[in-house]
């Protein structure tokens, strides 16, 4: 973090305690006091007052805490309050690419890469040149453009670091030169803050993704807004989605089965659009969950190692086990994924505990539980401090080389996934092209039928 926003966080709270020279939160403190002051004279007199709160004290209640989250937010960010995505220096371009930084320099001096921007004692590449040399390099499957792959990262359990996996998943994509989607399916909007956006302010319900679940909804193309961070763009969330439960709730006597396939069939033009569309969703297996567990290709559950974490993603397989049956009974719709996978996440490999439910996820999951973890680290939470991963930061309080092996760590987790999206691109264009195959002799076939029948009718 640097000096500067430090002084600038600093001066944002000093103003939350003290009250901006507008006084806009200047009578939190006041009432505050007010109310310590009453409760003194209460304890005096020692009768407590009855004090009672409704609607009235909630909406004012939250109307302050998105004020303070506001300024929290302006105070974390650059001093424009705008995220900008991190550049990287030539060991990291290397890294990314695959190859030493001596195979690169080499490349860098035969012009096969460009030089960069030469700073005092570096040499900095921004993302988007990241992305053009790793397209360039071939990183990005051949099959991808065009057949968008959906992965959605679930469980029931509250804080299991599904938003920390999908944002970072996102951006380690689309370092290498993938293009990618989030949609934001939590009504508390994580993901969409992450990425420098105010639910309340930066995001209307036609503009988010409760639209999707409109009777007549929007082209997804539209709804999606390009980040900070190049190649990825975002379908962000409100509190508006949170009504969409209910509105699915209430419409699925009508809909059968069907209405867990809305999402699904809704978002398709994505996968023109995007290499991997990902789903981030709220701690709960409900409608709209559901819609999204349904449209992904692959489903990955996000496991910390932990008794109470492991205990609720149990629930979480046999109330998937209730949902599928209920669409099965609905209308024989039975869902199949590409893979499901479980990951662990938040890792701290000097617990025991960790080996223990480790070992106890491999005798549930065996081959679903991804061999590489993510690992819990201070980096990760320094980092969401400012509304940023580990990715986002080029420079941080402790050492360089605690951020270098927090991304290393990262990077081999989620180049399990590269595997997972580029053994599935394979598939489906294996199958393209043996469906391709299956109808080029149909046509051949037709014409031998004709001609023999032509030939029938000669002879005859
Ligand atoms: N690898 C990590 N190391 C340390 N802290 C982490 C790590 N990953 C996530 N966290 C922290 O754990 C907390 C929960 O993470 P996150 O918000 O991603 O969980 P979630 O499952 O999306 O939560 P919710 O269910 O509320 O949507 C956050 O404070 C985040 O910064
Ligand atoms: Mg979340």
């Amino acid at each position: 973090m640097s000096k500067r926003s430090a002084t600038t966080r600093e001066r944002a709270f000093r103003n939350l305690v003290r009250g901006p020279k507008s006084g806009t939160l200047r009578p939190w403190r006041n009432s505050a006091t007010a109310r310590l002051r009453g409760n003194k004279m209460a304890l005096q007199s020692n009768s407590r007052p009855r004090q009672t709160y409704g609607f009235e004290e909630i909406a004012a209640r939250a109307a302050r805490m998105a004020e303070v989250l506001e300024t929290v937010k302006e105070a974390a960010l650059r001093p424009d309050s705008k995220k900008v995505a991190p550049r990287l220096n030539q060991a990291q371009v290397a890294n990314v690419l695959g190859i030493t930084k001596s195979a690169f320099l080499h490349g860098v001096d035969s012009k096969k890469y460009p030089s960069g921007h030469a700073l005092p004692g570096k040499t900095m590449y921004d993302m988007a040149d990241m992305q053009g040399m790793a397209r360039a390099a071939g990183l990005r499957h051949q099959y991808a453009p065009g057949h968008g792959i959906v992965m959605t990262v679930a469980n029931f359990k509250g804080g299991v670091a599904k938003t920390s996996t999908t944002v970072t998943l996102a951006q380690y994509l689309a370092q290498r030169g993938l293009s990618c989607a989030i949609l934001d399916m939590d009504p508390q909007a994580s993901a969409t803050t992450l990425f420098g956006l105010s639910p309340y302010l930066d995001v209307t319900s036609d503009e988010s993704v409760a639209a999707l679940f409109y009777n007549d909804p929007p082209d997804p193309v539209t709804l999606a807004r390009p980040t900070y961070w190049p190649g990825i763009d975002i379908i962000p969330s409100n509190q508006h989605l949170y009504g969409k439960e209910f509105a699915l709730a209430a419409a699925a006597p009508e809909w059968g089965g069907q209405i867990f396939e809305v999402l699904a069939e809704r978002i398709e033009p994505l996968r023109r659009r995007y290499d991997v569309l990902l789903i981030d969703t709220q701690p709960s297996l409900g409608f709209l969950t559901s819609t999204a567990v349904f449209a992904a290709d692959h489903l990955v559950v996000t496991v910390p190692p932990s008794n109470l974490d492991l205990a609720s993603s149990v629930i979480f397989w046999s109330l998937l086990r209730d949902v599928m049956e209920q669409a099965l009974k609905a209308d024989g719709h039975a869902k199949r994924w590409e893979g499901v996978h479980v990951l662990l996440t938040r890792v701290d490999d000097t617990d025991k505990s960790t080996h223990f439910i480790r070992k106890l996820l491999l005798m549930g999951c065996e081959d679903w539980l991804l061999p590489d973890a993510i690992p819990a680290t201070r980096v990760a939470t320094t980092a969401a401090s400012e509304f940023a991963t580990v990715y986002d930061i080029e420079r941080y309080e402790g050492s360089y080389r605690s951020i270098k092996r927090a991304r290393e760590l990262f990077d081999k987790a989620y180049g399990q996934f590269t595997h997972i999206l580029n053994d599935t691109w394979d598939a489906w264009e294996a199958n393209a092209s043996s469906q391709a195959a299956v109808s080029a002799p149909v046509a051949d076939l037709s014409e031998t039928d004709a001609s023999v029948e032509h030939s029938n009718v000669a002879a005859a």
